[in-house]
Formats: C-alpha cells, structure tokens, sequence
C-alpha cells in the first residue's frame, strides 16, 4: 500500500510541465537560489487529501448547526464576543493572503515536490477563509448585539488600529516570494498560529464560546501541513550557501513585525476581552514562542548557519508590557472601533497586578478614569487625558507606545524628506532597508488630520441602523449608549502628532 502511494505519487508529480504559454513564465521572481530538488513535505494524493478535509468540515459545521440550537453564541461573555468582531474582521484576510501567498510560489519556485505542498496548502488557506467568515456570520445571526460584525470586512482597512493587522499579513504577499514564505510558513504558522489557533480556542472555552474552538483547532490541524511546507521550503534555500543571509534578514524582519502586531493584538483580546482568564498571554508567549518556536525549531536550523531573530531580545523586553500599552490606547480611542469595550474591573486589576508585577503603578490610574467616562452624560473620552495622540510607526502601523509610553522606544527622524516615527529600532531599520516600501503609505492621522471626531465616525460608517447610536461602547450596558450627538459635543480634533 505503502510503496503504491509513492508510486502514485511520484507519477502525479511526473505529470507536471513548463508553462511557457504563461507569460511572463515567472511572474513572481525571487533573489533566492531554488535548488532542483528539495524534500517532498506533502505525501498525499489530493484524492485522499479531499476526503480527510471534508470529513473535518462535516464535523466542524454540524457542530455549529448544534451550537444555534444550543444558543451558544449568547452564552458567551459579551466581553469576550466583542473581541470577535475585530478578530473575525482582520482574520479572513490572513487566510486570503496565505493562499494568494501559495500562487506565488507555485510560480516563483521551479521545483514539483514543492509545488505539490502549496496546492494544498491554497486549498486549506481557502477553506480557513470559508470557515472563518462562517463563523463571523454565525456570530452576526445569533449574537444578542450583532453590530460592528456585518461591517468588519470593510472597516478592518480603514480602523485606526486593525490596518496594522492588514498590513503585517501583507507581508505574506508583497515582496519576495520566498520572503512571503518565510514570514508566513516559517514565522506567521510555524510560531504564532500556535498561541492564536491552540492557546485561543482555550480561552475562548473559558468564556462560554465553544464554536471559535471547533473551528480554529479545526484549521490549526491544516497549520502542521504549512509548518512542513515553510520547514521545506526553508530547508531546501538553506542548501545553497548564498542564501543565508537573505534568509537571515527575512526572519529578522518577520519575526518582529509578527511580534509587533500579533503580540499586541492577541495579547490584549486575551488579557483584555476575557471575562474569565485561564492564564495571562506572556505566558502563552513564553510557552509558544520561545520554548517551542525558538527552543525548538529555530535550534535545530542553527546547524545550517541560521541564528536566533535577531530582534527576539527587543521582543522579550517588550512582551511584557506591549499588549498593556496597545489596550491604553485602544480603549481611549474607543469611539474609533466598530465593537464594544469593557474595562476591566477594580478587582481585575489585582489580576493584572499578579500577573504582571508593577501594572498598577504604570496603568492602574487610567483604568480608574476610564470607568468615570464610560457614561456619555459626563462627556469625556479617555482619549483626552493625553497631551496627544501617540505617533503611528511608519512601518508596522502600530501607536509608538512600546513598551510602555514612559518608556518608549518611539524614534522620530526626517526621511526621505517628511518627519516619520517608529516604534522602535527594528521597524527603522526595515524602514532603511526598502524604503520605497513604506514612504507612500499615508497614516491614519495624515488621512484624517483636523476633522471632528464625529466626521470621522460619520465617515467611516461605524453608527447603527438607528442612524445616530454608535456601534462602539466604552461598557457593555444596554442603557446609556454613547450616540453621534454625544461626540459632536466633545468638540474633539483629530490631530496628526507629527503635523509639522
Ligand atoms: C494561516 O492561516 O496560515 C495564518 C493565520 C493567521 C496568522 C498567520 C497564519
Ligand atoms: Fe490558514
Ligand atoms: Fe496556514
């Protein structure tokens, strides 16, 4: 049975031939050296391939079939239900670029054992797209308080904070291919699938949502078959010499930036958005990225030359406190989002403070204010307890408060003839690497500088079909929402902290 699949299999690889009606031939060129033969990290026909995938979508949607039934999605935490709707804004794209990622491939690396894992990997990427606007739309149907996720896939682009989202899984799309694939199979699956597909779904369940478990633990069962796709893809650059230090600067460069963006966002839907915590994510951090991606991937490649990211001590230094400051920011822009917030707790903050020592000294007084604000008739936003808005990174897109705004490694420097910020060294240096790369991106600021905060809102579309209450809530209360009217009274500006 055994000798007749890889018969089989070295057959249907045999059938493959040299497009040369498809013009350009390579539409995709990569500054790598490909070498002929590589490792084949996928020995499955697609026949049997098909019928394993199928059998696990059988189970994942006849599950969500009962979850309506058992009224699932209103036993959730709402705390924890209105982190979904950024993370089931911002995810499909994810899945869209992994599988546009895959064409590239198949175009850019001449080699069919590869190949033959990219196809399949493209039809996972496209079923994870399928399962999780299915799951955004499960939630629309049934949650008690639906707004915000009937928007999400038009609003992740344009919100303050989930564009950097859409612009770190543009990393698996825009650039060298083999670059694309390093920041996606060798950084993106390989390390951060682990805390956002396997630590996730546990907290979900800790909060009453049994259907995000089915179907993220359901796709991370794909993520081993793309882990082996990148590790092969890597392992097969790594043959020739002249590759390493591309492929060093890759995974110095992805690294941080997935960091950056996945850390603070995961980071504060886990330590923010629940309701009932099993565990704070630096730990979740500590477990996944640096015993298993670092102790033990990244290891085992240092016999081929390759080192550990070189930014990884910046992100230890950081993981600390990052996710903290992006929640500061966020919750004080909330009229800004298109879901609700809630604060944590005067109890909760012990929480915070056991977890993570000196919380209090550096947070705890704007949690207290927030809870003062969140009643529209006292007519305050967190936002204005600060002299300013806080820079956005010219390069990840990020608030420039990390790790912490009394400690940050914000650097402002004039380039390539504007003023631009940076969150950090990292993010210059890529800057300084290809700056052609990121000169042209307009900041959210830039874009809105010197509208009113209620424009903006208008704007962007982010109001309720009643036409006047804001999808977005600083608290969970079904009475006292915030309207339009309520921010137009603030008479709050947009200003772009570095307006010259
Ligand atoms: C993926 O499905 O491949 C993926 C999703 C989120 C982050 C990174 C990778
Ligand atoms: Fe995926
Ligand atoms: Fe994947």
């Amino acid at each position: 049975m055994a000798r007749n699949l890889i018969k089989a299999h070295d057959k249907v690889k045999g059938l493959e031939w040299t497009p040369t009606y498809v013009e350009p031939e390579t539409k995709y060129p990569t500054k790598f050296h490909i070498p002929k033969k590589a490792k084949d990290p996928f020995r499955h026909l697609v026949r049997d391939y098909m019928a394993m995938e199928a059998e696990k979508d059988h189970r994942q949607y006849g599950f969500l079939d009962g979850a309506v039934r058992m009224d699932n999605a209103n036993q959730v935490a709402p705390r924890f239900a209105e982190g979904m709707k950024p993370a089931m804004a911002i995810l499909p794209f994810a899945e869209y670029a992994a599988g546009k990622c895959q064409g590239q491939l198949i175009s850019a690396v001449d080699n069919e054992e590869l190949r033959n894992g990219y196809l399949a990997q493209m039809l996972d990427e496209t079923r994870h797209v399928q399962q999780e606007m299915y799951l955004g739309r499960y939630y629309m149907k049934h949650y008690h308080d639906p707004a915000g996720f009937d928007i999400g896939q038009k609003a992740f682009g344009t919100h303050f904070l989930a564009s950097a989202g859409r612009s770190f899984f543009e990393t698996f799309i825009a650039g060298d291919p083999i670059e694309c694939s390093i920041s996606l199979q060798v950084v993106g699956e390989t390390a951060f699938t682990n805390p956002l597909f396997v630590a996730f779904p546990n907290t979900a369940a800790a909060n009453g949502d049994q259907a995000t478990p089915t179907v993220f633990l359901s796709i991370q069962s794909d993520e081993a078959r793309h882990m082996a796709n990148g590790y092969a893809t890597l392992v097969t650059v790594l043959s020739d010499d002249r590759n390493l230090p591309l492929i060093q600067e890759a995974i110095d460069k992805y690294f941080w930036r997935g960091h950056v963006f996945i850390d603070a966002f995961l980071g504060t839907l886990t330590d923010y958005f629940s309701a009932n915590r099993v565990g704070a994510y630096k730990n979740m951090w500590q477990q996944w990225i640096i015993d298993d991606w670092v102790g033990s991937f990244i290891a085992r490649l240092e016999k081929f030359g390759l080192q550990p990211p070189r930014w990884l001590p910046h992100a230890q230094e950081n993981i600390q406190w990052l996710n903290h400051s992006t929640a500061m920011a966020a919750y004080a822009m909330w009229p800004i989002a298109f879901w609700r917030y809630d604060a944590p707790t005067e109890h909760e903050q012990d929480w915070f403070e056991t977890q993570y020592p000196g919380w209090n000294s550096h947070y705890g007084k704007f949690w207290d204010a927030y809870r003062q604000m969140t009643d529209p008739r006292n007519g305050q936003i967190p936002a204005q307890l600060f002299p300013s808005l806080p820079p956005l990174c010219q390069v990840c897109q990020m608030p420039c408060v990390f790790p912490r705004p009394d400690t940050s490694t914000m650097r402002i420097t004039e380039k390539a003839g504007k003023k631009r910020a940076f969150c950090s060294e990292p993010c210059e240096w890529m800057f300084d690497l290809e700056p052609q790369r990121y000169t042209n991106y307009t900041n959210w600021y830039e874009r809105f500088d010197g509208w009113d905060l209620a424009d903006v809102i208008t704007h962007l579309g982010y109001i309720r079909p009643d036409g006047k209450t804001l999808i977005a809530q600083p608290h969970l209360n079904h009475d006292h929402m915030w309207t339009i009217d309520d921010i137009r009274r603030l008479k709050f500006e947009i200003k772009d902290p570095l307006r010259q």
